[in-house]
């Protein structure tokens, strides 16, 4: 295993710090301490030639500019929240609106947009970054103060691990993730629509035309969401309005097991992934809008990458019937997810 910390950007006088961890087996994953970033992920196809699977820039300037969340930690609260409030005991709270009349992704400046403190480690046969911050009472509307720390570990088992845990002082919501785009081609497919995804879910949340859930946990059976055999994403995507961007209701509840399962062909590449949240947002990256610069000049168009963001359901402090997403004072928030890699 090798840990380098590499350049250091200025952010607005701070310093933004970049790390790259290495395993026995060349996988290489670039991390920054600005959004606790996954910047890059190099992985072998079938051949052993390794290139980038994720979205990107090339420097912190582009994550600056309009940036769909590429690669960031998201936080207090992923996804979204209808009208950006909520009410706990008896006291009506109200985030920040920045997607229509709704509240998405931690808000106008979430997890995503601050620099986090890092602290780099290495173990025999795996090397991390941990991410710390502390997020003010009040921030973007959220009640008290919450200290989170994510963790990023790549292992020599071709694993690569984030670990996310967090207290407060005073009752809150929180739901963590992870939005880092992928395309398993490596930049030889335009898009993902050939990428065979399986996901292990019988039901997803859908939603109403702002992508609020509407309450209802309904079966995938028959319809173009079912997942559960491997599927093309582009097989039937068509039939679904403006593409995948919907909650799914992980069939293994709160385990450590397999939620998704995604293989791209001319590559041989595969990506696992295994989670304790019992949600899995997939995004067939509708709304990548082919103007925004990326990595070498690229230009990221609809469908050019996924995300598989693991979750609790979506506007859950308004849906009482789906997993709490409550933070109570002397409770630790604890969730995981594992990106495993393989060939075939
Ligand atoms: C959401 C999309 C949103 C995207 C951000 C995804 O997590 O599900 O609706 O547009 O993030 O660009």
């Amino acid at each position: 295993m090798k840990l380098r910390e590499k350049k250091t950007e200025d952010y607005q006088g701070q310093p933004v710090r970049f790390f790259e961890l290495e395993n026995d087996h060349g996988l290489k994953a670039r991390v920054m301490s600005y959004g606790a970033t996954l910047v890059s992920l190099y992985l072998p196809d079938r051949q052993g030639r390794l290139e980038d699977v994720v979205l990107g820039f090339d420097s912190l300037a582009g994550y600056l500019g309009p940036n769909p969340y590429m690669g960031a930690t998201i936080g207090r609260y992923a996804n979204r929240i209808a009208r950006g409030r909520f009410v706990l005991e008896g006291r009506e709270y109200q985030l920040a609106i920045n997607d229509g009349p709704n509240h998405l992704h931690g808000g106008l400046k979430g997890f995503d947009k601050v620099i986090w403190s890092a602290k780099p480690f290495s173990q025999s046969l795996a090397a991390g970054v941990r991410f710390s911050y502390l997020s003010p009472d009040g921030e973007e509307g959220y009640p008290g103060n919450l200290s989170c720390q994510v963790t990023y570990l790549l292992t020599d088992h071709n694993q690569l691990e984030i670990s996310y845990r967090a207290t407060t002082d005073r009752l809150t919501h929180l739901n963590l993730t992870n939005h880092s785009y992928f395309n398993l081609s490596g930049g030889s497919k335009d898009n993902i629509l050939d990428h065979e995804l399986q996901i292990i879910a019988s039901a997803y949340t859908p939603v109403d035309a702002n992508l609020i859930p509407t309450g209802e946990i309904k079966t995938v059976a028959g319809t173009p969401f079912d997942f559960r055999q491997t599927v093309r994403i582009g097989e039937r995507i068509s039939q679904v309005r403006g593409g995948y961007d919907h909650n799914y209701v992980l069939d293994n509840g709160r385990q450590m097991t397999l939620a998704a399962r995604v293989f791209e062909e001319s590559s041989g590449r595969i990506l696992e992934l295994l989670t304790t949240e019992p949600g899995l947002q997939f995004y067939s990256g509708n709304f990548l809008d082919g103007k925004t610069k990326g990595k070498g000049g690229r230009t990221y168009g609809p469908r050019s990458a996924f995300c598989l963001e693991t979750q609790h359901f979506p506007d859950s402090p308004n849906q009482s019937h789906f997993p709490s997403t409550l933070l109570q004072p002397g409770e630790i928030y604890q969730s995981q997810t594992i990106f495993r890699f393989l060939t075939d």
